[in-house]
């Protein structure tokens, strides 16, 4: 694990060699934003979706993208592994500064960091998962992919804690996301997620699920989802780049449709797997 090589400013070396300073405003302030990028047979997944909200997310925190896409594509693509299924972690930050400032420094490199990992999406077609709910803590810039992530870290153990894999949220009665996931439901039939806002971050998962849901002609609305329509859903679903679809059966002790992964999650697992196969 040491001797995996990562990027850091410029220079690919091992894990155990990259080093930053304790000044960085990553460190210190959480300053600084990040993607999750998964890779199938070593083909950067969805990778101009996943740039495009890489400077969104800049441009929010008022920070320049270092790297032009075409860099960004060459710099990730010497970290996978030929022929593997990976995932791909970015993290911008604002620098090093000589001094701890709450307020920007001037003339400060940021510093640019990136590494592969193995990647492990959920394909149980017996069992699903389960997961509990809260009112959603966060601040309101949860459409921008930062590495301040202290309220999601706390909220996803609250899950752990409860020997859930998920918290799901709530922002004054109506669903927001997971702590690290996007939520889909499928209420009376109609596959539905809450639309994008800056109370959720505009997963790429998702916004796949939605395209293949209208390209198959199945029923889906983005809408705004109240606690008690949620709980009426026979399938509850959280996305994400590092697990894809995981179908949750058990909502804060109560079962969810049958117990099971449902109908609905097993097309579009098929229908997910084929897209990638499409395009590997
Ligand atoms: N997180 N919402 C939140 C709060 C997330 O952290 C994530 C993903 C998503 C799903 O977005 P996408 O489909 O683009 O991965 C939604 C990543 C995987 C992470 O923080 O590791």
């Amino acid at each position: 694990m040491d001797n995996q090589i990562v990027y850091l400013n410029g220079e690919y070396l091992p894990l155990a060699d990259a080093k930053i300073s304790v000044m960085d405003r990553g460190f210190l302030f959480g300053d600084g934003v990040y993607e999750v990028i998964p890779a199938y047979s070593g083909q950067l997944f969805r990778l101009e979706d996943h740039l495009e909200r890489l400077d969104n997310s800049l441009r929010s925190i008022r920070l320049q993208n270092p790297h032009s896409h075409e860099q960004w594509r060459n710099l990730l693509a010497r970290l996978l592994a030929q022929g593997l299924d990976q995932s791909v972690y970015l993290q911008i930050t604002r620098g090093a500064a000589p001094k701890r400032d709450h307020a920007f420094p001037q003339n400060v490199t940021p510093t640019v960091f990136a590494m592969a990992s193995g990647i492990n999406p959920y394909a149980d077609h017996d069992n699903g998962v389960k997961a509990i709910s809260t009112e959603d803590s966060r601040w309101k810039l949860c459409d921008t992919k930062a590495i301040t992530l202290l309220a999601n870290v706390l909220l996803r153990q609250a899950a752990v804690d409860n020997g859930c894999a998920e918290t799901i949220l709530f922002k004054d009665g109506y669903l927001t996301e997971g702590a690290a996931s996007n939520v889909f439901a499928v209420i009376d039939g109609v596959l539905m997620t809450p639309p994008k806002s800056p109370a959720i971050l505009p997963g790429i998962t998702r916004d796949v699920i939605l395209e293949i849901a209208r390209k198959n002609n199945i029923p889906c609305s983005e809408q705004a989802i109240s606690k008690t329509d949620f709980k009426k859903a026979s399938e509850i679903w959280v996305t994400s780049s590092t697990r894809e679809i995981i179908p949750i059966v058990e909502l804060d002790a109560e079962t969810i449709g049958s117990g099971k992964p449902g109908a609905v999650w097993k097309t579009f697992y098929k229908l997910f797997q084929e897209y990638k196969q499409s395009i590997r």
